[in-house]
């Protein structure tokens, strides 16, 4: 199929907080690649995106601070829209899931669906709260957990013992806001029957989109084995696209329904304002010739792959997705990027931090891409990236080029008379980029494109390395301008080349080499920039960053770390309660066990073992040595030397990585899971036994 036109969405972010660095390298950094690549070349383009406006943790953000749920989107749209446009995300449209052609395009779609026969109708018994009236979904649900009885359990996950719950298994479930206790009560909805759906999937995307990432085809292909089960389009709710049938008070889409619809509206408000510009959104969405591709992180893939064909087959007039480019997760030093936890680095913050350095932030991402598995952005390969990349190589190369040229040429472009043989071959090394270029880039290969585009300005240092024209410039002033020139043309091909990639960058290096405009067919030319063309203001296009802004990035986030164990441990203390006690026992039993007193002489940790320490106890017998797994409860052991402990003095010795343990030193479990080894307030003599 000869394409004429692409159309590139990236996931609409929910608007319920700030967007941070996982959101740019799992979605709009790589879209943003993609979309002005292929501009660059000359093709049409059209990049949809806008806020994801309904759901249910809009409207809890909402309950929790106090405001409206309108005005929570209101400022998380904002703010998200103009760190999109900060760092450069080429969107054509950044429109929001509250407008009101959204609102009337997903209406009207579910309404289209809805008279042709496309949905089934089911009742079910869900939870509902007869105090405030309303309908509960798993995550507003809290109860006791069947497993491990804690209280504060979700109605889709305990998070104390990590079982996975639905909210008929906690027992006394409750409103996780208000406390009331909940009753079952049947309501009806709407059902995308997806069993429906299941064969022509099968072949669509198993047989047919071979070609698609390997964890897309993967995930797609579990889903598929698992079987189809037909999905609920709507749900009680009061915030939201209202379901359009008579009788469905009360009742509002599916926040999974309406989100995709949204690049289609986007694309129709789009169209539909500028129509000699961008042409009928109906081009965009129902021609065959249009490719359409969609940019997501992996949690949405069987949103993008299954659900959304679904809805568009259901229809029967849309083209479907050519490729779903999904990306894994990025972690932040090591841990999963959570908003909850504000375990991120916020887009608008960064900013603040690091004025104008979008391109910097943009290339450690795309250098990082997870493309193909998970992947960790740390603060230290932040700024060696740009140290020992941009600055060194890229920069160092540019500004070498373009200070020599005012030192000898008064800034204009030299002549660039007769070509060596290694000239040549640098020419030949450079033009063989654009070709390696374009096939990872139209393979959505990202990391490995920047990667290409960075080997290009390492022919360049090379080149100048190699060829030293500022000793030449002593003696061979026509040498000299034949090496600057094709400098400097090496340098217009590194603008065009780290467009998609850098955009200020790109920007700022034509400004200085005062290139009007470029496209990617010029990519391998080195006729650029003419004899005697003038060069803009030189200015350094990257700056080194120093160690003391990125240690208070790290700083910042120790804090945030430490926070957050604090407010997990009041968390549990607030929920603890005790084991029950065990069956009944007799007094011989206990008299059996001997427990003693003594002090801890010595306590240091054991070779090779991350759980164990070692206890040398005096205990009024001659001593002894204990094993003990406590290990990750006392980071400092040496707190316990001089405490008086109790321990059990009868138990038959014990071998452990290789040393004998003579007892079993007594502690509690803490809220947290921490053990606290039992310690004597009054001072007793060491073997005196406890009973
Ligand atoms: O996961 C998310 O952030 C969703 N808001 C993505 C929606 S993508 C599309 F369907 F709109
Ligand atoms: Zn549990």
């Amino acid at each position: 199929m000869e394409y004429k036109r692409t159309l590139i969405t990236a996931a609409l972010p929910y608007a319920n907080g700030p967007v941070h660095i996982g959101h740019l390298a799992g979605v709009y950094v790589p879209a943003d690649i993609y979309a002005r690549y292929l501009r660059l070349k000359g093709q049409q383009v059209l990049f949809v995106c806008g806020s994801d406006e309904h759901g249910v943790p809009v409207t809890i953000r909402a309950r929790k601070e106090g405001i409206t749920t309108q005005q929570v989107v209101d400022r998380y749209h904002g703010i998200i829209k103009q760190a999109f446009a900060d760092f450069g995300i080429s969107f054509d449209i950044y429109s929001r899931t509250t407008s009101a052609v959204h609102h009337q395009f997903a209406s009207d779609y579910f309404r289209k669906l809805y008279d042709e026969g496309k949905f089934v109708e089911q009742t079910t018994e869900q939870f509902y709260d007869p105090e405030t009236g309303h309908f509960l979904t798993d995550r507003n649900i809290r109860g006791e957990c069947p497993h491990c009885h804690n209280l504060g359990a979700y109605g889709d996950q305990c998070e104390k013992c990590g079982s996975t719950l639905s909210p008929e298994e906690l027992i006394n479930p409750y409103n996780a806001e208000t406390g009331n206790p909940l009753v079952k009560k049947p309501t009806s909805h709407w059902y995308l029957p997806l069993d429906q759906y299941q064969q022509w999937l099968e072949h669509w995307i198993l047989d047919e989109h071979k070609e698609w990432r390997p964890n897309v085809y993967g995930q797609c292909k579990s889903w598929l084995d698992g079987g189809l089960r037909p999905r609920a389009v709507t749900r009680d709710l009061d915030w939201g696209i209202p379901v359009p049938v008579e009788g469905a008070e009360g009742k509002v889409l599916y926040v999974w329904f309406d989100a995709p619809i949204g690049y289609i509206s986007n694309t129709k408000e789009l169209c539909d304002a500028q129509p000699d510009k961008y042409g009928t959104w109906q081009m965009w969405w129902k021609d065959q010739a249009t490719r359409l591709i969609h940019f997501i992180g992996k949690d949405n893939i069987v949103f993008h792959c299954i659900v959304f064909p679904a809805m568009l087959k259901a229809d029967g007039s849309y083209i479907l997705p050519d490729n779903v480019p999904s990306n894994e997760f990025l972690n932040l030093e090591g841990d999963k990027i959570s908003t909850s936890r504000n375990w991120a680095v916020w887009l608008n913050e960064y900013l603040d931090d690091f004025p104008g350095k979008q391109d910097v932030l943009r290339y450690v991402l795309t250098a990082n891409a997870p493309e193909t598995k998970d992947n960790d952005f740390t603060w230290a390969d932040f700024q060696a990236r740009n140290n020992n990349e941009l600055v060194a190589i890229y920069g160092n190369f540019i500004n070498r080029a373009l200070v020599l040229t005012g030192k000898y040429f008064d800034g204009k472009v030299p002549a660039q008379g007769v070509l060596t043989d290694y000239d040549r071959q640098t020419i030949d090394e450079f033009c063989n980029v654009k070709g390696e270029l374009e096939k990872l880039l139209n393979d959505f290969r990202f990391r490995d494109a920047q990667k290409e585009a960075m080997n290009l300005a390492r022919i360049g240092n090379k080149y100048l390395a190699d060829t030293e024209p500022w000793k030449l410039a002593k003696t061979d002033m026509p040498r000299t301008a034949t090496i600057l020139n094709l400098s400097l043309q090496i340098a217009a091909n590194l603008a065009i080349a780290f467009e998609p990639f850098l955009p200020f960058s790109s920007a700022k290096l034509r400004d200085m080499l005062g290139l009007e405009a470029f496209s990617w067919e010029n990519l391998g030319s080195t006729g650029l920039l003419t004899e005697g063309h003038s060069l803009g203001e030189v200015s350094l296009l990257f700056e080194k960053i120093d160690d003391a802004p990125v240690q208070a990035q790290l700083d910042r986030l120790a804090r945030i770390k430490a926070e957050n164990e604090a407010e997990a441990k009041a968390e549990a203390l607030k929920n603890w309660q005790p084991v029950p006690v065990k069956t009944p026992t007799t007094i011989d039993d206990f008299d059996k066990v001997d427990i003693r007193v003594g002090t801890v002489m010595e306590c240091g940790p054991v070779k090779k073992s991350d759980r164990l320490l070692l206890f040398r106890i005096d205990d009024g017998m001659g001593g002894r040595t204990i094993l003990s797994g406590i290990a990750q409860s006392y980071p400092d052991p040496s707190v316990l030397v001089g405490k008086q402990v109790l321990f059990v003095a009868n138990f038959p010795p014990r071998k452990m990585m290789g040393l004998e343990s003579q007892g079993m030193i007594l502690s509690a479990v803490d809220a947290d899971g921490k053990l606290v080894v039992t310690t004597v307030t009054s001072p007793v003599r060491n073997g005196a036994q406890v009973g």
